[in-house]
């Protein structure tokens, strides 16, 4: 079983590209659930995506870069969707899959699983299911994550670790 510091030395050392890029920097300053960045909340999908792979013994058969990448960039649509708009945002659930999905290939380019894992990340409230197991469980580490964060001591000012840097006390849930 894999303990916590050998999942975190695997998204390092799949990921680091993408952890250390400029996109994730934008990240950091956007606001996910509660006061966790879309950075925090993609480091932790990519980690409780391995978690679950490895308990669930589907090492053997999953594709672990792809998950890992997948998992890093499934939020990486670049805005923050609390800001008020001229309402493109207002469809945010259904549509920021595909935004990060089109990014993610523009930035750092994409397989196959990447590319469906990514943009099919919020089936069902999206209608099309997720191709490969890869995305299934990118899927359940992000509703994982997200039911966490929302529900964290964090929402209400507690702790400070990846908290978004300049908007202070904007709270909202779920993407
Ligand atoms: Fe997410
Ligand atoms: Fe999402």
């Amino acid at each position: 079983m894999l303990s916590r510091d050998d999942i975190r030395g695997l998204v390092q050392q799949y990921g680091s590209d993408i952890i250390e890029s400029p996109g994730m920097y934008i990240e950091r300053g956007h606001l996910q659930h509660g006061r966790v960045s879309t950075f925090a909340h993609s480091l932790r999908v990519a980690c409780l995506a391995v978690w679950l792979a490895d308990r669930l013994h589907l090492m053997g058969r999953v594709d672990l870069p792809s998950l890992i990448r997948a998992g890093l960039l499934h939020d990486y649509f670049l805005y923050d969707w609390h800001d008020r708009d001229d309402g493109s945002h207002r469809l945010h659930g259904l549509t920021h899959g595909r935004r990060a999905m089109l990014q993610a290939e523009r930035d750092f380019g994409l397989n196959p699983i990447e590319r469906d894992s990514i943009h099919h990340h919020m089936f069902p409230l999206t209608p099309v299911p997720p191709k490969y197991m890869e995305g299934y469980l990118v899927n359940m580490a992000d509703k994982i994550s997200a039911t966490a964060e929302t529900l964290s001591p964090q929402r209400f000012g507690w702790g400070g670790a990846g908290v978004a840097e300049g908007n202070p006390g904007r709270r909202r849930h779920l993407s």
